[in-house]
């Protein structure tokens, strides 16, 4: 049966769905029998596609993120995931706060354990390529840790 992931930062409009885009793309690339989906810990964005910044970015690497839209992670998506990955360390505190018991960071996979940094307030497009880069590396090699079955 097929595993599934879900990407969480606060928005679900700057970082998960760039983690979302990037492994969705991995996943149809390598034939993957994987699922991929992403969310938000905050409400404020439901409904609304990435921000502008994220899907330049994306796009500039061939990855079309523009028809996502934004969700939340609550109460109900606890357990519902095979491997529930926060972007940073207060959106792995706030899964856990909701009751999900096993959570990972995204940077604990092949970046020292950082947080991916929230691009949400800086200014202009400068930054979105570094964390576009932490992302990819990090995307990749988690789902090579599933694939082969080291996680
Ligand atoms: P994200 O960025 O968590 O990477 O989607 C943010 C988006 C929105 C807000 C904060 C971070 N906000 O406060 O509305």
């Amino acid at each position: 049966m097929s595993k599934s992931i879900i990407f969480v930062c606060l928005g679900n409009i700057c970082r998960s769905p760039l983690a979302h885009g990037i492994a969705e793309n991995y996943v149809n690339k390598n034939n993957l029998d994987l699922k991929i989906t992403s969310a938000g810990t905050g409400s404020w964005h439901i409904g609304e596609p990435p921000c502008e910044n994220s899907i330049k970015v994306a796009k500039q690497n061939g990855i079309d993120i523009s028809s996502q839209r934004a969700v939340q992670f609550t109460k109900n998506d606890i357990n519902k995931f095979d491997y529930v990955i926060g972007l940073d360390d207060s959106n792995v505190k706030n899964i856990k706060k909701l009751g999900q018991e096993k959570v990972l960071k995204l940077g604990d996979f092949g970046f020292s354990g950082k947080d991916v940094p929230d691009p949400y307030f800086f200014e202009g497009f400068e930054g979105f390529d570094k964390v576009y880069e932490m992302i990819e590396i990090c995307v990749k090699t988690l789902l090579e840790d599933i694939t082969k079955n080291k996680i």
